[in-house]
């Protein structure tokens, strides 16, 4: 019994012993294999340069391109050709993206953005380029065509190199907005531009650069055709399948001779909510371009709209088209007719200028708008 009873205070009295000892063992070997591990990682830094490695891969990220922008100002710089490979989507998804500091960290003049919707030649291009002379680097331009067209401005003119990647567009449909879309997508892209108007091969401008200048810059409101048709033309090419998103109550109409501000066009660009709508419940007899950019407008910020135009455009001759004016059209009264009768808002208070373009003038009005220029328009 003592024997056993011995032995069982051996085996209770050695046990605490043993394990401490094991466990010392274990720990000795551990702090070896520590130091070791130390010691030769601190060896490989040193000989084999570890650390060397990472940063010598850092300078292969910087561009080693001189072509590449390595300051503001030339990030900056409008682009002198206005010609890109961007998708649609990717345009438009470029075109959305907003600095969120408001401060601008240099000086920024506010640009106009000229946007020129046609099918091929700029024939007035011209009387335009008289018009630009008065411009002082306060305008940038821009031209959608059909793709097909090539144009051959001289690098003299301000047209040169301002024709933007284009598709074929068609009145009263879809693309036609797609078309709209795509020119302040592209002049989005230059971020000194704070208006933008959208003018035609047909359009003249009716006052000197400076003028128009101010008054776009100087408006609290942006220059969207948009008045509530009760008729069939308005109202009655409204459909019910455009719930929620546009009510009847919403709906609009307006020349599609808009002049926005950058946030507007902003607007424009980035919508992706009342687009499908527009494009499924709106096709002809509903003509999306006279709805879809005022109706659009009027819901998410009618309160910066003027509610019209600033193109003048003749529709006493009644029929589906306005009137189109030519050379021998081009008198002193007719442009007293221009000028006279007006009676708008501007700012909220009443203003004799109302109108800042005009439209159509075909081709062979060019050389009669060349002379009465100096007197009428002011250039
Ligand atoms: C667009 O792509 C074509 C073919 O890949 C190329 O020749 C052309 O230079 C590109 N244009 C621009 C403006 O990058
Ligand atoms: C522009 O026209 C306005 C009024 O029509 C005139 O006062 C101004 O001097 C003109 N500016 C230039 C630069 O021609
Ligand atoms: C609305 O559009 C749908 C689908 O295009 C069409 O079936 C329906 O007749 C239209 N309703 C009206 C009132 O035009
Ligand atoms: C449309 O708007 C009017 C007034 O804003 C409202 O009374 C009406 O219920 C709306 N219609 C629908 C179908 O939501
Ligand atoms: C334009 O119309 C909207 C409503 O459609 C209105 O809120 C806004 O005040 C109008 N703009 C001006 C300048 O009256």
């Amino acid at each position: 019994m003592e024997d056993g009873k011995d032995s069982n205070v051996l085996t209770r009295t050695n046990q605490p012993r043993v394990l401490p000892q094991r466990l010392l063992h274990l720990l000795v070997l551990f702090l070896v294999l520590c130091v070791t591990f130390s010691v030769v990682s601190i060896y490989t830094i040193r000989y084999f340069g570890v650390y060397n490695a990472v940063t010598t891969i850092r300078p292969r990220l910087i561009p080693c391109n001189s072509d590449e922008v390595r300051n503001l100002d030339e990030w900056m710089k409008s682009q002198s050709n206005v010609m890109h490979n961007l998708s649609d989507n990717e345009l438009f998804w470029r075109a959305s993206s907003v600095p969120r500091i408001k401060r601008y960290p240099f000086k920024r003049v506010p640009k106009i953005a000229f946007m020129f919707l046609t099918k091929g030649p700029l024939p007035l291009s011209p009387l335009w380029e008289r018009f630009f002379k008065g411009g002082d680097g306060r305008y940038s331009i821009y031209v959608h065509s059909l793709p097909s067209f090539r144009d051959d401005f001289s690098p003299s003119s301000v047209f040169y190199k301002r024709q933007i990647p284009s598709k074929v567009s068609e009145w009263g449909k879809m693309s036609m907005c797609d078309a709209e879309r795509r020119l302040l997508a592209n002049a989005l892209l230059d971020i000194s531009n704070e208006r933008f108007v959208l003018l035609s091969e047909s359009c003249i401008p009716l006052y000197n650069f400076t003028t128009i200048y101010n008054y776009m810059t100087r408006s609290k409101y942006s220059f969207m055709g948009a008045f509530d048709d009760p008729g069939p033309h308005g109202r009655g090419r409204y459909n019910d399948s455009m719930l929620p998103e546009v009510n009847i109550t919403d709906w609009r109409k307006g020349s599609q001779w808009f002049e926005v501000n950058r946030q507007l066009a902003l607007s424009l660009v980035e919508d992706t909510k009342f687009y499908p709508k527009f494009a499924e419940f709106c096709k002809p007899p509903c003509y999306v371009d006279e709805h879809y950019f005022p109706t659009m407008l009027t819901i998410q910020a009618g309160n910066m709209l003027a509610n019209r135009s600033v193109t003048w455009v003749d529709w006493s001759r009644g029929g589906a088209h306005p009137a189109t004016f030519g050379g021998a059209d081009i008198t002193e009264e007719f442009m007293k007719r221009v000028y006279e009768g007006n009676n708008c808002l501007y700012n909220d208070e009443p203003s004799s200028i109302c109108s800042l373009f005009a439209r159509k003038f075909s081709p062979n009005a060019l050389e009669a708008l060349f002379l009465i220029a100096p007197k009428f328009l002011g250039f």
